[in-house]
This record gives structure tokens, sequence and C-alpha cells, in this order.
């Protein structure tokens, strides 16, 4: 499987963020944490990308027609907002899963409505760093799944 993992905006300040909600570690100690999970459980190439800005996100999934196989996204606070996001996804049409470090169904108003999550085959919310884990393995069983028919 060749993933693309992307973070959205605010998620390069990990560790220095709200501490209380996002805990103490860094985006650093994440993508080192996300290349561990892949190389145990055999993912043949994962790329990272993360940006504070929309078109960034939108450029970044499109770039990934043809090259990836799977998508993992958190889009922070662009999924509560952004319909180009939801709509890139769909432009691709790769399997993609949403992730929140937090577990957004417990938080504001506003932040129970997911554009992106829309376009996605499922989500793991309020499981810190183990999220995107258990969207990895999502995503491995799901196109296993698929090549079976
Ligand atoms: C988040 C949840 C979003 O509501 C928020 O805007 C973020 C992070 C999470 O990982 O819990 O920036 O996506």
């Amino acid at each position: 499987m060749k993933l693309l993992v992307i973070n959205g905006p605010n998620i390069n300040m990990l560790g220095i963020r709200e501490k209380g909600l996002y805990g103490e570690q860094s985006y650093e100690q994440l993508l080192a944490y996300i290349r561990s999970c892949c190389k145990e459980l055999g993912v043949e190439d994962v790329e990272f990308f993360q940006s504070n800005h929309e078109g960034a996100i939108v450029d970044a999934i499109q770039a990934a027609y043809g090259k990836k196989d799977a998508i993992v996204i958190n889009p922070a606070a662009y999924t509560h907002t952004s319909v180009a996001i939801l709509d890139a996804l769909k432009s691709v049409n790769l399997p993609a899963v949403e992730v929140h470090l937090t577990d957004v169904t417990k938080r504001e108003n506003f932040r129970q409505v997911s554009y992106a999550g829309m376009a996605c085959l499922t989500r793991f919310c309020g499981l810190g760093f183990a999220g995107y884990r258990e969207a990895i393995k999502y995503l491995l069983d799901y196109l296993q799944e698929e090549k079976q028919g």
C-alpha cells in the first residue's frame, strides 16, 4: 500500500498547542510513530503532508491521484468547514479514513459536522496517536478485501 498521510492546520503545533487536549508529543513524534506503525504493519510506502492552507491540502489530495492507494487524513479545523477538501477526496476517489486526536463528538457544536468525513470510509476519534494506527490497519484490510473481490 502506498499511503498518503495528511494533517491539517495547527497539527504542526502538537506539543505546544493546548497540551491538555492534544498531549505533550510533537508533530515530529507523531510522524515517527506513524513510520514505526507502517513498518510494523508492512506498509510499502508512506508520505506525509501537513499544511495550514486549505488549497494546499486540496493540491496534495489531487496529486495523490494515480500515485497512492489510500489516504489517512486529519483535516483539523478544516474538517468542519471545507467543502473543497470533501470535493477533492471525492474527485480522486481513493479509500480514505478520517482521524482526530481528540473525541470531536464530545466537543463544541461546531465540531459536530465533518465535511471530509462524508468522503471517508470511517473515522477514528479520541484515540490520540493510536487513531492513525487504526486508520492504517483499516485501510490495509479494506484494500486486501477489495483485491480478493
Ligand atoms: C482535531 C479536531 C479539530 O476539531 C481541531 O480543529 C483540530 C484537531 C483533532 O485531531 O482532534 O485542529 O482534528
